[in-house]
């Protein structure tokens, strides 16, 4: 069946929405995006992606092309005529259309792309009670990660080597310290402690992040923010990603070495649990 999709102030089939060949997002990959999770009909951290899309465009010197108010509407309104119980909801602005010139152009009016992509039982997902496996290579990213961009082409490599490998997905490294995985922050646990990389340009400041650390030291746990290695992760007690789309998710096996036991562990089990919670009660 059809989607209805939102593209520039209209709820459209998705047979109908077009997009200029001329847009920048197609020829430059000058466009940011979120991703915002659906569960049981809501938005789940609404507000931290608004505000995250808004540092974004502000970083690239982009025109805002929606009222926070108008574009929490549009997610909503995806939601009700799609009917997503669980799912994704996609968003994109580019800077528009414009005759191909590496210069900003001055008059060119933004594209706006919302989409949704239903995902039964997004949050049972069976992949939670086993874990992931990664791998580590190189971060060869552009450096402002920080800026969500739609420039994803290393990413997809990253995972297609990960996939390749016969594992998951992949943690990238930098200067010998691990960055994030290919769409997620990356997360160790040694001895009660939670260690992530602190953020900086060379990470995305993730929604999910933000909120699993408030809810760490919440339950009183020990949280350092500062790099890690592939070696220390091979030595931690247990690792996990964090993401709007995986929520928290274990990761059992790094560069072929078992984390802890080799099974997903309980800091992260519980994490997802509280998560999973503390988000379905504060959904919009
Ligand atoms: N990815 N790091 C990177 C590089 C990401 O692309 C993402 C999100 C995250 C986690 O951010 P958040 O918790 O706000 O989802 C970290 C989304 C889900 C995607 O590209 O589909």
């Amino acid at each position: 069946m059809s989607r209805t999709v939102y593209l520039n102030g209209e709820y459209l089939p998705e047979e109908e929405a077009k997009v200029s060949v001329f847009d920048r997002g197609f020829l430059f990959a000058d466009g940011v995006y979120e991703v915002t999770t659906v569960l049981d009909g809501k938005l789940i951290d609404f507000d931290g992606h608004a505000m995250r899309l808004s540092r974004s465009l502000n970083e690239l010197e982009m025109k805002n092309p929606i009222s926070k108010e108008d574009l929490l509407e549009v997610h909503r309104e995806l939601v009700a005529r799609n009917g997503i119980e669980d799912g994704l909801i996609y968003l994109q602005v580019t800077r528009g259309a414009a005759d191909r010139d590496f210069a900003y152009p001055k008059d060119a009016e933004p594209t706006i792309v919302l989409f949704t992509q239903a995902k039964p039982g997004l949050s049972t997902s069976p992949q939670a009670e086993v874990g992931i496996k990664v791998i580590g290579i190189e971060d060869q990213r552009w450096g402002r990660r920080d800026i969500k961009t739609v420039q994803l082409l290393y990413p997809s490599m990253g995972k297609m080597m990960a996939k390749a490998a016969g594992c998951d997905d992949a943690w990238l490294v930098e200067d010998g310290f691990v960055t994030e995985g290919t769409s997620n922050n990356a997360y160790i646990v040694k001895d009660g402690v939670l260690i992530t990389r602190h953020l900086g340009h060379e990470i995305l400041h993730g929604i999910t992040r933000a909120a699993v650390l408030r809810f760490a030291r919440e339950a009183q746990m020990k949280v350092e923010e500062r790099p890690f290695t592939l070696k220390e992760a091979q030595g931690a007690d247990e690792a996990f990603i964090t993401s709007a789309s995986t929520f928290v998710m274990p990761v059992v096996e790094i560069d072929g070495a078992a984390i802890g036991t080799g099974k997903p562990g309980a800091v992260a089990a519980r994490l997802r649990e509280i998560y999973l919670e503390e988000s379905r009660k504060a959904a919009v």
